[in-house]
């Protein structure tokens, strides 16, 4: 059976992720290659030694670039802060590595293009993890959308909310450093702006307003000015007449982890909330007025990938299944099969989305995607 070797850089949030995705999706698809975790890279060596035996890779580097080098190693993720992707994910296709990249591509639009213009150049694999659009419950509304179930899509609304920002005493990490990008907008917006992009299309036009809820946070024994906004808002206008909106904030107090997408068509509406991802609310304008109303509809088995991870209805899956579909997604396009995924070109759609909301924010009026 084909094995295919993979690389993991970095170890914090996102890198446990992506090693339990690594870790199990053999096991929840068996139509994959069986995974050989190759090499781990974190920048201190005595910690990637720890790492990689937790984790279960074979080997530790506290150098990325000898990872990329590896012979072993085809295909890279990298699930380092936002300013380290772009010279990490182009240095893996330039050596011939697949990649599965954490979003956003990076902090500046021109290094997104080099990006996607270095997969284009490499004819490898190159995707970002935009793991909202996996769920069953996204794929189901996709469905829902296709089929025509809510008439034609005349607005919608999508809210990205948590609060791990929210103390003002909170520390100054890379998030608040403008290294990183913008803040919310690259933290936060390109996650509604996969599910939009996914779902309805790339937006034509939008207007932006970013703000910053504390000046400074605690850095070492003082206080360091923060340079991100934390909140940002857009107004969307789709080439198709339909209109919507975008708000994120990292300083939301008591929402943890909410991604809500309201759909409305000329026939019904649709709504989803990421913080109860295993059930999707339908509303269709029909029958008996007195016996009309939304309708809770929990995912099971029917709802693919459902599925292969549990055979029973409403036992509900979690964040790190839909790291394990986003895994199985990449190998599936390595393997020239379909597959839905974000790859750099369309990622490059939504960090050109992204930029415009900051130009508009900045001018003070609408600005084009281009
Ligand atoms: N898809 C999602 O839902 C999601 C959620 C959170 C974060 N992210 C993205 O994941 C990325 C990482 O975020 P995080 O929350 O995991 O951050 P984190 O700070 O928890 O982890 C970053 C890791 O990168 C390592 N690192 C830094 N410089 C390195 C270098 N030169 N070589 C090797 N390793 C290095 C750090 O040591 C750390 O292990 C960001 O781009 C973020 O936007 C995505």
């Amino acid at each position: 059976m084909r094995t295919v070797g993979v690389g993991l850089i970095g170890t914090g949030y996102m890198g446990k992720c992506h090693a339990l995705a690594w870790t199990g999706v053999h096991a929840v698809f068996d139509d994959t290659p069986i995974v050989r975790r190759v090499l781990l890279c974190y920048v201190e060596v005595g910690l990637a030694r720890r790492r990689a035996d937790e984790f279960g890779f074979e080997a530790s580097t506290d150098d990325w670039r000898e990872l990329i080098a590896d012979p072993g190693v085809e295909v890279v993720s990298i699930t380092t802060p936002n300013a380290l992707h772009a010279q990490m994910a182009i240095a893996a296709l330039e050596a011939g590595k697949h990649v599965w990249c954490e979003k956003p591509m990076a902090p500046s639009l021109e290094d997104s293009e080099r990006m996607a213009a270095a997969a284009r150049a490499s004819g490898r694999i190159a995707i970002l993890g935009y793991n909202y659009i996996q769920s069953p419950a996204v794929r189901y509304i996709g469905k829902l959308i296709k089929n025509d179930a809510i008439g034609r899509l005349t607005h919608f609304r999508l809210e990205m909310d948590e609060d791990y920002m929210a103390d003002a005493e909170a520390p100054f990490s890379w998030r608040s450093q403008a290294s990183s990008g913008y803040g919310a907008l690259d933290d936060f917006a390109v996650h509604p702006l996969s599910l939009i992009t996914t779902l309805f299309g790339a937006p034509n036009e939008v207007f932006g307003e970013m703000s910053r809820p504390y000046p400074d946070r605690p850095d070492g024994g003082g206080r360091r000015p923060v340079e991100t906004c934390d909140v940002a808002s857009a107004l969307l206008r789709m080439s198709d007449g339909a209109s919507g909106t975008i708000q994120v904030s990292r300083c939301a107090w008591g929402r943890k982890g909410r991604l809500q997408l309201q759909a409305f068509g000329a026939r019904g509406g649709i709504v989803f909330d990421q913080e109860r991802f295993n059930e999707v609310e339908v509303y269709v304008a029909e029958g008996q007025p007195e016996a009309q109303g939304f309708r809770r509809v929990l995912m099971g088995p029917a709802h693919h990938p459902y599925e292969r991870f549990i055979v029973a209805p409403g036992h509900q899956m979690g964040f790190n299944d839909l790291k394990i579909i986003e895994a199985h997604e990449l190998l599936n396009r390595i393997l020239g099969r379909p597959a839905l995924a974000i790859d750099f070109d369309a990622g490059l759609v939504i960090e050109r989305t992204i930029h415009a909301i900051a130009r508009s924010s900045r001018e003070g009026r609408w600005a084009a995607v281009g």
